[in-house]
């Protein structure tokens, strides 16, 4: 019987015929995600096999021995990276080899609202990502969340395991493809369905696979993760539905707090499974209790304890550190202040007035106490054509006063360090996973038919992180949530960096 993770693959066409293919190629590419696209979400939940055998478990996986776990990221970067985080901390404390994911374009895949109990279901959002990171691979656009998050001391000081996405996309839909320089001029849509096939498998749309997948359906609706806080189990959260959404949106659900590891550790039905399968690993702070996470200590485990500690930053690749010393050595040269000034996304558009004001508050001492015209490195979603006739219009006019620095997507210094991310590749050398050593070597060289990465976010948040006459970041902003973060753990003068 033929393994459902087989493909069934074309034989490759002749040379000659190669140019048409190539066009027709692109044109199917085409409508199929144009008709992909218009199906959403309905194709979220429409079964993709064309029979109903039993979905088996990957050769690759279930000969390999090792337990993997798996998540779906979400939303913009620095949510994926606090996820990320999550990621790391849960298969640590379940002794798991993390796979490592791409960085998802932003709003790409969205949860919704925890407190309003409006969110996409575990199985919707793993089969959302997944789809989102094969399209990725698809169009050369794939940046691994570790060519940009350096996990090189996590996984050296810890009993911490990753592998890449990628590679384990090719045990899990046994292909072997070079998923590195995949794109649509060499592969056949047919590639590309197939690899959407095994994510609907992962995503638990046929259930969980005995001793190989187990895919969970506990989301922050119902669970919040606790390890070792010594409360009974499954006792109630403190935050609830009120009566009153109960009501109206016919919600059944409670909330219940489950240690992560007595639910999903040893003696459980989760623990036989090769890939353990989470949603979304996103948990913020809210009305006293977390909405999914609530672990911020193991006193009776120093292992994770330690992973704790060593979670509560994790900083960028020395590429873009240099990039933003650089920048604030070679380029502003003297102390300046950064500001963070989110205006055009969602909620932030309704905050100028707030956001610009506490900006002027910072300024106006400054300026008075001398050495001007002050230097601001501005980081902003609003395009420089848009400044006139505001607040950083008046400001970049004043320059006997100020003096403002900004840089874009297209600048020389930013395409050059996205150069050298491409080229880095920490995401695939970083792997703890001695098993994929080969491949990975393999893997190593560029391809002609990858994009550069967008890296200016995190180039600009590196360049803050130096702003030696202080930072203005706009309220409720992710973005300003890491900065801070860089400036409290110093980063920009602890990490030695030598600027050439
Ligand atoms: C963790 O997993 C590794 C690899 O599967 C295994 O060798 C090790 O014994 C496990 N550690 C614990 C504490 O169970
Ligand atoms: C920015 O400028 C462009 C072109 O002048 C205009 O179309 C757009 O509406 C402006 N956006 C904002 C947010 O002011």
């Amino acid at each position: 019987m033929k393994n459902l993770f087989n493909l069934n693959r074309t034989k490759r066409k002749p040379y000659h015929r190669r140019s048409s293919v190539i066009l027709v190629s692109i044109s199917s590419f085409l409508l199929f995600f144009i008709v992909s696209y218009s199906q959403i979400p309905k194709s979220l939940f429409s079964i993709r096999l064309t029979d109903n055998r039993q979905p088996q478990c990957p050769a690759h996986i279930s000969t390999a021995g090792e337990k993997f776990m798996w998540y779906a990221p979400h939303s913009g970067f620095n949510n994926q990276l606090s996820e990320f985080k999550n990621a790391l901390l849960i298969a640590g404390i379940l002794n798991r080899t993390l796979i490592v994911p791409p960085i998802l374009d932003h709003h790409a895949v969205a949860l919704g609202s925890c407190p309003k109990f409006r969110v996409l279901g575990p199985k919707e959002i793993r089969l959302s990502a997944w789809d989102h990171m094969i399209e990725l691979l698809w169009t050369g656009r794939y940046i691994s969340i570790a060519d940009i998050i350096d996990i090189s001391s996590l996984l050296s000081a810890s009993t911490i395991r990753t592998l890449d996405f990628r590679v384990f996309a090719s045990m899990w839909c046994g292909v072997d493809v070079d998923f590195v320089c995949l794109n649509e001029f060499d592969s056949q849509s047919s590639l590309i369905e197939s690899l959407k096939q095994c994510g609907n498998i992962l995503s638990g749309f046929y259930g969980n696979i005995d001793n190989c997948l187990y895919a969970l359906d506990e989301d922050c609706r119902t669970t919040v993760w606790t390890y070792q806080n010594d409360e009974g189990d499954a006792v109630l959260d403190s935050f609830q539905p009120d009566e009153k959404l109960k009501l109206k949106k016919h919600i059944k659900y409670v909330r219940k707090r489950r240690d992560v590891f007595r639910t999903l550790g040893p003696g459980s039905v989760a623990e036989s499974a090769a890939v353990l399968a989470f949603g979304s690993l996103f948990t913020a702070p809210y009305k006293g209790s977390e909405l999914f996470i609530d672990i911020h200590e193991a006193r009776r485990d120093a292992l994770v304890q330690s992973l704790i500690e060593n979670l509560k930053f994790l900083p960028f690749v020395p590429e873009v550190v240099n990039a933003g010393k650089k920048f604030a050595l070679e380029t502003i040269k003297v102390p300046f202040l950064c500001a963070q000034l989110r205006l055009l996304d969602g909620q932030f558009k309704n905050h100028w007035k707030t956001t610009f004001l506490n900006l002027n508050q910072k300024l106006e001492p400054l300026r008075q106490r001398g050495s001007l015209p002050i230097r601001i490195f501005v980081m902003t979603d609003l395009p420089e054509g848009n400044w006139t006739g505001g607040y950083l219009g008046d400001l970049a006019r004043d320059s006997d006063n100020f003096k403002l620095y900004s840089l874009k997507e297209n600048d020389e210094f930013v395409i050059q360090i996205a150069r050298k991310i491409a080229a880095g590749g920490h995401g695939l050398r970083s792997q703890s996973s001695r098993r994929t050593l080969d491949t990975v070597d393999k893997k190593k060289k560029v391809c002609a038919s990858r994009r550069l990465p967008d890296v200016l976010l995190y180039i600009e948040e590196a360049i803050c992180s130096c702003a030696s006459l202080g930072f203005v970041g706009t309220a409720g902003s992710t973005v300003a949530e890491n900065i801070e973060l860089m400036r409290k753990f110093d980063v920009c003068s602890t990490h030695s960096v030598t600027v050439s």
